[in-house]
């Protein structure tokens, strides 16, 4: 098993490309599905996350290639049979349960294992089924499994009582072939879902909404194929722009999208950082006297909680107090103690981190917990005093793409050891 080794202390400089959308990635490879037919995605983020799901495809019968050196994924689906996806790749990765809506689009049945994921808590899949039973499917949920069956799906309203990101997009891509309108309300905002949408439209689909809280799908015959490029990773960007901060660094970010990024950008400049975008690309200079802040994790726009490890990492090393309260999951403090290890003073008050900025982190050998926890970790080893073994870092590459030759590039000292 691999681990990171960052020996803390370096400043960072020059610039960085970030990686497409992982989070858009996956329910698009999943949405291919819905088109019988042929689709090619560019620029795709070659992760553990998108071979996961690749393989999930394929164990439904899709033909999938994936060319490394062009970063190009070809997806045809037309083999893709009636069968049931009991295949232990999906117990690995909860978005695995993407394929669950555009399934029973396709062919009015679908029953595959349980999802599992990152160690974030309990994570129900209820909202998923509750748009699935409104759009008139037969949910049955049993021996670790679960399986839904629809003669045929009918458009209907459907309020989420949580904007859950996963079930507004599953439910999106249920309704896309279902006879009549579609209404979901109180629906996730997120930009990915946003950008699954516009490639959904360009299959042929009638969405318009996404990227508000109502979304309205009107239900079209067929999908065909089609080719997309996602959205930038605005989490990958928020972690360079911690990492610039962390090492009190002046870096260049390149290949972001400033609206995505505005919940991170307005806590960072609270914080006392200085950002400033320039079209595609953002410059963050971290090198200035930086104060505490307390921030809470929401839905979209509000602070993403794939940001609450990193920022809390940053914000051991600023002198004072600051908060952080986590309302998206109930389990996403498992970093803290590992933090503690390298010196830093949180404590954990039900749902908040009461952080005590520390003059300095000592590296440690750490654990990645989750994917965002690892990427935390290896961010307080930039700053720390001395050596950090970030361990288990199969998490952490789920979702950032070279995450230590991007570091490497802008002057870290860190390596990979397998
Ligand atoms: C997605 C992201 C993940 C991010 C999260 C929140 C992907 C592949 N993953 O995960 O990186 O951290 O959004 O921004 O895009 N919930 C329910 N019932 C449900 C579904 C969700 O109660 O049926 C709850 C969850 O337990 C959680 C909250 O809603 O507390 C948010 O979950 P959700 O928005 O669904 O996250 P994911 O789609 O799993």
């Amino acid at each position: 098993m691999s681990k990171i080794v960052v020996r803390g202390g370096n400043k960072l400089h020059g610039e960085v490309n970030i990686s497409t959308a992982k989070n858009s990635v996956l329910p698009i490879i999943a949405a291919c599905i819905l088109s019988g037919d042929k689709c090619i995605i560019e620029e795709v983020p070659m992760l553990e996350d998108v071979f996961v799901i690749s393989d999930i495809l394929r164990s439904i019968f899709a033909d999938i290639s994936i060319d490394k050196s062009t970063n190009r994924i070809i997806i045809d689906t037309s083999n893709v049979k009636d069968c049931d996806s009991c295949s232990e790749l999906v117990k690995k990765m909860r978005a695995s349960f993407l394929i669950m809506g555009p399934m029973i689009s396709r062919f009015g049945r679908f029953k595959l294992s349980l999802p599992g994921g990152c160690n974030i808590g309990t994570r129900p899949i209820d909202l998923h089924l509750k748009g699935f039973s409104a759009l008139g499917a037969e949910v049955n949920i049993g021996h670790g499994y679960v399986e839904a069956r629809a003669k045929k799906l009918v458009g209907n309203k459907i309020y989420l009582d949580f904007p859950s990101v996963g079930a507004t997009e599953n439910i999106m891509m249920a309704a896309v072939m279902a006879e009549g309108e579609t209404i979901i309300e109180n629906a996730a905002e997120e930009p990915e879902i946003k950008d699954l949408a516009k490639f959904l439209n360009s299959m042929g689909a009638r969405i318009t909404g996404a990227g508000s809280g109502t979304i309205h799908i009107i239900g079209v015959k067929d999908l065909k194929g089609s080719i997309h490029k996602p959205i930038c990773d605005r989490i990958e960007a928020g972690t360079f722009m911690v990492a610039a901060s962390i090492t009190r660094s002046k870096i260049k970010i390149n290949g972001i999208n400033e609206e995505h990024l505005k919940p991170i950008i307005a806590k960072l400049t609270e914080a006392g950082v200085y950002i400033k975008v320039q079209g595609n690309s953002l410059i963050v200079d971290g090198n200035r006297d930086l104060n505490p802040i307390d921030i809470k994790t929401m839905p979209y726009p509000g602070f993403p909680t794939d940001m609450q490890s990193q920022m809390t990492g940053l914000l051991c090393t600023v002198r004072g107090t600051s908060i952080i309260t986590e309302t998206i999951f109930e389990n996403r403090f498992m970093h803290v103690v590992e933090m503690k290890r390298m010196g830093a003073n949180i404590k954990i008050d039900g749902r908040s981190a009461v952080i005590e900025g520390v003059d300095k982190l000592t590296g440690a050998e750490v654990k990645a917990t989750d994917l965002r926890a690892g990427a935390a970790l290896i961010l307080c080893g930039l700053a720390a005093e001395g050596e950090t073994e970030v361990m288990d870092i199969y998490h952490v590459d789920r979702g950032y793409v070279d995450i230590e030759k991007k570091l490497k590039g802008l002057g870290a000292d860190i390596e990979r050891i397998q």
